[in-house]
């Protein structure tokens, strides 16, 4: 399990496992901010935990999982589909979630059953499939990755802008959508260096 206090901030050395063990980290902090905390607090968490959320599970979805699937000894493709399953299921979780805002009946139960899905999901990542990516996959090309994952994360806003928010002030399923499209794009972009 990674440190909580483990700095977030990327080193010459970091590697995409590295850099998706420290998302988990900041996840899970943003959660525990989103079911304690109230008023713009809580709404501000969970806008940040939406955006974070919408980069990790694509940057895995497009680099990770499509790199696990070739790995020997890691479950390959059931593995893998499992692992895509429980991240499908929790976008609709977090879509009905942002559809009705943090002021709706149902978010405070909602978002705990989010909370224990994401991380149980996070943990088999951590189990199953990262050991094996250290294992299988050379230290510069996983370095590398973690460079092309935060180039194309860099490109996601880091705020809704207010405009695409509701009336009501609920963060709209847009912004969470543009961020999945960003990353996706920048990540299949070709690199320029
Ligand atoms: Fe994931
Ligand atoms: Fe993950």
């Amino acid at each position: 399990m990674p440190d909580t206090d483990a700095p977030a901030s990327p080193g010459p050395q970091e590697d995409v496992v590295d850099l998706l063990l420290a998302q988990h980290a900041e996840i899970e902090r943003l959660f525990l901010l989103v079911i304690g905390g109230t008023g713009d607090t809580r709404r501000d968490a969970f806008d940040d935990l939406v955006k974070l959320l919408a980069a990790h599970e694509t940057a895995e979805e497009e680099v990770i999982h499509p790199l696990a699937r070739t790995l020997p000894g890691s479950g390959g493709d059931a593995m893998v589909d499992e692992r895509l399953a429980e991240e499908r299921q929790a976008k609709e979780t977090l879509q009905t979630l942002i559809a009705g805002g943090v002021d709706a009946g149902g978010f405070d139960t909602g978002i705990v059953l989010l909370r224990d899905a994401v991380l149980t999901h996070s943990r088999y990542e951590e189990r199953y499939e990262f050991p094996h990516l250290r294992q299988h996959v050379p230290a510069d090309r996983l370095r590398s990755l973690a460079t092309a994952v935060r180039a194309a994360e860099a490109t996601a806003p880091t705020r809704p802008h207010p405009s695409a928010q509701s009336a009501k002030g609920n963060l709209a399923a847009g912004p969470a959508l543009a961020v999945v499209d960003r990353v996706r794009d920048a990540i299949r972009k070709p690199s320029k260096s």
